[in-house]
Parts: C-alpha cells; structure tokens; sequence
C-alpha cells in the first residue's frame, strides 16, 4: 500500500507544491510494481480545506498541475485510490476526494462544498461528480448551501463507502488499509463517479422548482442560481461537457463583481483581526471576567455578550431603580430570544446567574476588564476613570465605550494610559457584529490583543481604529449624512433619498436610519461643530426638524411618523412642509433629482472621507474600513464595502466625478476636494485594497 499524505498546516490547503507532490506520489506509485493501491490521508486534523487561501489571487493558484490535473490523474490511475477522510473535506478537498475511486472517512467529519459563500461555485468536477455519488438533491442541497454534514450522514451512498470507528488518526489510517487490503483481495473494480449513469424523471420540472426557490433568496448573489445550472448540467449533458459546462459557469462568476465582493470580506475578515505592529505571538493579558459601568442602553447589551459567552460579568450602577431596570432589561431580550426559539430558558438561568449586579464598586476590584457605558458627558466619564483607577486590579484593562470623547483624554484621567482602550460597541449591542477597537496614543500592545481575542470569544467583528472625532464609522457617516440633507435642500424627499439608498442595497437609508438612531445624538454632535468648524458648511435642515422634538422613532416623530408599538416609517406631510419652508428660507428652488445622483454623492462622500481616515492612519487598512461598513453599517455585503466599491467603479473615475459634482454643488463645492490619498492614487492608477 502507498500512503501519501496531504501535509500543508494547518488544513491541508491545496497550493502549488501539494498539488505537484500529490502527481509526483500517484506517478510513484503506479511505477512501484510491488504498491497494489493508493491511499490519500490529510495530516493533522482535516483531510483538506481546499484551495489554500494564501495562494488565491496568485498565479501559482492556476499554475499546473492544476487541481483539475490532479484529479484527472488521480481518476486515471489503474491502480485503487482511496480517500481516508477525517476532519475537515471541503471545497478542493472533497473534489479530490470525489476523484479517488472509493472513500472512507471517520464519523463527524465534516462534508462541504463552500464555494458559493465566496460567489462562486466548485470548478474541479465537485457539481458533476457529487449528485452521481450521494444524488441530485442532497447535492443540489449542499452545493447552494455551502453547509457542512458530517460523513455519517452519507452511509450507504457512492460518497462513502465505510466509515471507520474510532477518532484517533492513525485508527482512520489503519481502517483505509484494512478496506485497501480488501479492495485488492476482492478485485473489485474500480468506482469512478464519472461513469455513474444519473437517473433523474422530471429534470426540468425539479431544477424549475429549484430556481423559482432559490432565485428570491439569492437576491443580489449570481452564484446560487449557477450552481443550479451547473447541477442541472450533471443530468442533461454527458460527463465530460458538464464538467466544460461547470468550468464556464465558474469562470463567469469569478469575474463577477459579487464573488469579487465576497472574497474581499472573507480576506478583509482576517486581515482585520491582525496589527501591524503588534506580533501575532504578544502574550495576551487574561479575561476571565468582566465588569460593565452603567446599565443602560448600551450597558445592558454590552453585558450580554459575555454572558452568552460563559464569561461572568459584575454591572455598576449608580442607583438600585437604574441597576433592577437594567437588569430586567437584559432579561427581557433572553426572554424575546427564547420567544424566537435561539435560546433555551436553562441557558438564559445559566447566563443570568454569571451576572453580578451592584452598586459598589468594591465589587468589581478583581475584574480583568471593566467596560464603562455611562453618560456621554467627559465630566461623568472623568469621575468613573478617577474612581476606577483607585480600585481596579493592577492590570486590569480598562476600556471605554464612547462614541464622540477623546480616549487619550479619558485614559489620561488615570494613572494608568497603557490599560485604558476604547471599545465602541454598536447598538443594539447584543446583536450588532462590529466593534472598534479604539487605540489610544498610550495603549499597551498585550491590552490590543487581549481585547481583539476576548472580541471573537463574544462573536465581534473587531476592528482596530486610531483616536479621531468618530473614530472610522461614525466620522465617515457624517459625511454622508450631510451629503444627504443638501439632497434635501435641493429637491429630493427623505423617501427617494432612502429609496435610492435602500435600491444601492443598505440596509436602511440615512433618514430612516437617524430616525432609529436618534436624531438629538446628530443634532447634540452638529451644535459642537459649528462651534468648532464653523467653516464647514452644513444644512440646517435636521436642526429645524430637531426643533420640533421630531428626535425620531423614540419620540413617534422624526423625518417620518410613527404608529404606537410599529417601525414602519410612514411619510408625513408635516416633514414636506418643514423642508418646503426651509427651502424657501435660504431660497433654493427644488429641483429634479436623479436616484443616481443620490447615490453617487453619499457614497462618494463615505469614499472621500474613508480615504482620509487611511492617510491619516486612523484605520491599518482600506479593508478594515469595509468591514466597519459591512458589519456595522449596513453596506451591502455584495459591494464589499465602500472603498471596494471605489475600487470597482476605478479611482481615475471616483476623482473624475467629484471634480463634476465640485462644479455643480449647490451648497459646498469644497466637499468635493478629493482627500490626496485617493487623488495620488487615482493618478497613479492604482486602488484602495492593493
Ligand atoms: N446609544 C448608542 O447607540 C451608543 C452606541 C455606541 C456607544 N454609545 C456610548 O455608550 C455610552 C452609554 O450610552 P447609552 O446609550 O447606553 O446611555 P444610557 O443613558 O442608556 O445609559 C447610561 C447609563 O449609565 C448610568 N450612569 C451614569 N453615570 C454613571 C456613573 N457615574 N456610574 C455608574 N453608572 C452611571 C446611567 O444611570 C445609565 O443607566 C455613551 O458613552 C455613549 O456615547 C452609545
């Protein structure tokens, strides 16, 4: 027996040199007069994940022997190949797989083909080769889900054709030795999935079905339907035009500006979790339990996070009706999550008996990270650093959630710079994904880290900002909020702006979403500007709405109305009057506005602003900058985020049109200076993200 085992840390990702070992090992074998069958075993705990992420985008990833040569190889072979399947078999690797002539695997491994969560689809046999081994619509299934199922699921299928007891590797290896020993002595003929005949009544009717299912959730992603075509393929066309087929469909979607998309979050993702400066190995300090400050709106989520975690949590208030309100609070929202069958009554037991309410803060004396969500006010947050830096742990880090104040200020009121951090939490804060990071002048790098891994234990998308006004996202959206309220200024209502945004794909427009924001929170922000910045020009337009105590959906009233208990945002005649006078009053005559127009200029204004907070050195990475829009924004996932969508439309043409909408600026034509960032780039004819 030949054993070649997949070795390329830590899942056996397939790049170049395992590819060219994998022939180099068949042609090997099949030489050696005295090997009867092949064996191919993943080291470690996967068989393979697939395509090694590290060689994607490079020209070693299409260089051959491509994983379509490898199979075909492998397929050819005269003599038995067996796949032993343990841990992960994903993408590539199940395609391998699905080309050696029979497979064993352990229990509980887990079974995918994930291409589709990248906007693509399986390019190496795995759309024609899976429905001949398990059926067309468990593989049509799995195929437009990219959901794992774990190997025992497929007993009694050409997938697998043992499963062999036992979890330790080497009991898989001696398994697939036993059952090679047996393929030999039994002459069994080779089973290559290619020659398996699928017969399928009613093709037309089912794929039909299929589409009309799938095409309304795919929505904006081209690649569920593809791969039904690709599917579909398998049953109409011999194998060999299928697998010419499923090679046109993937080329066709990897140039799709979706996949491009999608890839780019997957790698933004990682690239996120990592700082420049900071050494992957830096020793972390410890969290092992938390202390919150203030029980309020943000309070209150911030705590559930790590309670859902396992992580206990002590929560500080300063009066006993403020602590039993936030508590019942946090109680409420598990009771709304069993109510919507994501949590069990034992689990919310478990989780609120890990939480410490009380009023003292000699309770919160050994806490390794203490989280302050008080009132946004410097004085209150001056008192609680002061009081914290008296009591807390030495080491202790200790972060803070504001969204406006200067965290080199607050960490100065300690004693203590290097373990003071912001931790921007989005509201709701239990459910939004995002979280800066904010690094202070002073941040110790093991606090950095601690914080970025206790983020991913609590299932955050953290992202590491540097000490600004906003800091990435909410800098950014003030920009695009003004761009918004000038629309109004010239002609467009708060619903076409929305409409036309909303089309864009985010998730809420900028009207709607202040309404659920709060429009007091912009309007308190705005009033320190023109103090401040009082050459930067804003329309005044939300500061009459504002006026009114039109705050927003908390006050039933704000650019829309609000019925009692409902969120649906109803148009109000009383808002078209407002902005009517309004125009009047600076003697704008309403014009025509298209829904391009509408997009182009507040998106450009997130760009432009973007691009700034890269030079400034605000965000590590245009990526990262694209994750805050993703995870805490509400930028379409199929854009990529607002510096990859620049990328697309080109930099040559993002500066191009701001120099247009400079000329034809109604009220500030300033705003369109492009940042020198991105006129550098632009001229140098290259991109954000590399
Ligand atoms: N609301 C949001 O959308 C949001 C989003 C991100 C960040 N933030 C930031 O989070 C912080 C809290 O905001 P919020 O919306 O939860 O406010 P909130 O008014 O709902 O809650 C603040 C809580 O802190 C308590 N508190 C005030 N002073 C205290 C003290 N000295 N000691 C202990 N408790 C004290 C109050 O009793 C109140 O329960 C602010 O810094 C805010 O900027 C808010």
């Amino acid at each position: 027996m030949a054993v070649i085992t997949l070795d390329n840390p830590p899942l056996n990702g397939l790049n170049h040199e395992l590819r060219a070992g994998l022939v180099a090992g068949i042609d090997r074998a099949s030489a050696d007069a005295g090997v009867k069958a092949v064996i191919i075993i993943g080291a470690g705990r996967a068989f393979s994940s697939g395509a090694d992420i590290r060689e994607f985008n490079t020209p070693k990833s299409t260089a051959e022997p491509t994983l379509r040569s490898v199979i075909r190889v492998v397929e050819a072979n005269a003599k038995p190949v067996i796949a032993a399947i343990g841990g992960i078999c994903m993408g590539g690797g199940l395609e391998l797989a699905l080309g050696c002539h029979f497979r064993v695997a352990s229990p509980g491994a887990k079974i995918a083909l994930p291409e589709v969560k990248l906007g693509l689809l399986p390019g190496a046999g795995g759309t024609q080769r899976l429905p001949r081994a398990i059926g067309v619509e468990p593989a049509l299934n799995m195929i437009v889900s990219g959901a794992p199922v774990s190997s025992e699921q497929f007993k009694g299928t050409r997938l697998i054709d043992e499963i062999i007891e036992g979890s330790l590797a080497n009991e898989l290896l001696q398994g697939a030795l036993a059952f090679a020993r047996k393929v030999v002595a039994e002459r069994r003929p080779l089973a290559r999935l290619r020659d398996v005949n699928i017969d399928f009544p009613n093709a037309d009717a089912f794929f039909q079905f299929a589409r009309n299912t799938v095409g309304p959730l795919a929505k904006n992603f081209p690649a569920p339907l593809k791969c039904i075509d690709a599917v579909a393929a398998a049953v109409s066309r011999p194998f060999d035009e299928g697998l010419k087929f499923e090679r046109e469909l993937f080329t066709q979607l990897v140039q799709t500006p979706e996949s491009r998309a999608l890839r780019h979050a997957f790698f933004a993702e990682r690239a996120a979790a990592k700082i420049p400066d900071v050494p992957d190995n830096t020793p972390p300090r410890k969290i092992a339990n938390v202390a919150v400050i203030g029980a309020g709106t943000m309070g209150g989520g911030i705590a559930m996070n790590f309670l859902s975690a396992g992580i206990p949590v002590t929560i500080l208030e300063m009066k006993q009706e403020a602590l039993d309100k936030g508590v019942a609070t946090i109680r409420k929202n598990y009771e709304g999550s069993i109510k919507r069958g994501k949590l069990t009554p034992e689990k919310l037991e478990q989780n609120i008996a890990l939480l410490k309410p009380t009023l003292s803060y000699d309770d919160i004396k050994t806490a390794d990270l203490v989280i302050e969500a008080v009132f946004e006010d410097m004085s209150v947050k001056q008192a609680v650093f002061e009081k914290l830096d008296a009591v807390a742990k030495p080491g202790a880090i200790l972060a803070t959630n504001t969204s406006t104040l200067d965290v080199n200020r607050i960490a100065a009121f300690t004693r203590r710079p290097q373990d003071v951090v912001g931790m921007h939490f989005f509201s709701p804060a239990n459910v939004m994904k995002l979280l800066e990071v904010v690094r202070g002048e002073k941040t110790a790098k093991d606090v950095l880290v601690a914080v970025m891994q206790v983020a991913k234990k609590i299932n955050k998308t953290a992202v590491v900002s540097g000490v600004c006004d906003g800091f990435i996202g909410n800098r950014m959206i003030e920009q695009y909020l003004r761009q918004a309220m000038f629309l109004l200024d010239e002609g467009a209502s708060p619903q076409q702006v929305d409409r036309a945004l909303e089309r864009f794909g985010m998730a809420m427009g900028p009207f709607r979403m202040s309404d659920l924001a709060g429009n007091d929170v912009g309007w308190y922000i705005r009033k320190r500007r023109y103090v401040e910045t009082p050459n930067v020009v804003y329309s005044k337009i939300a500061d009459r709405l504002c006026e009114l105590g039109r705050f927003g959906q908390k006050t039933g009233l704000g650019w829309y109305r609000y019925e009692a208990g409902k969120r649906d945002a109803i148009p109000d005649p009383a808002v078209d009057e407002l902005i009517g006078r309004y125009r009047k009053a600076i003697g704008t005559v309403p014009r025509k506005i298209a829904d391009a127009e509408i997009v182009e200029r507040c998106i450009l204004a997130l760009v432009n602003e973007g691009a700034r907070i890269l030079e400034e050195g605000i965000a590590q990475r245009a990526s990262d900058i694209d994750m805050v829009y993703l995870t805490g924004y509400g930028f379409p996932l199929y854009r990529g985020g607002p510096m990859l969508y620049a990328d697309m439309l080109g930099l040559y043409n993002v500066v191009r049109s701001m120099a247009r909408l400079a000329e034809n600026a109604h009220a500030d034509p300033a705003f369109w200076q492009p940042a020198p960032l991105l006129a550098k780039l632009a001229a140098e004819g290259k991109t954000f993200n590399g």
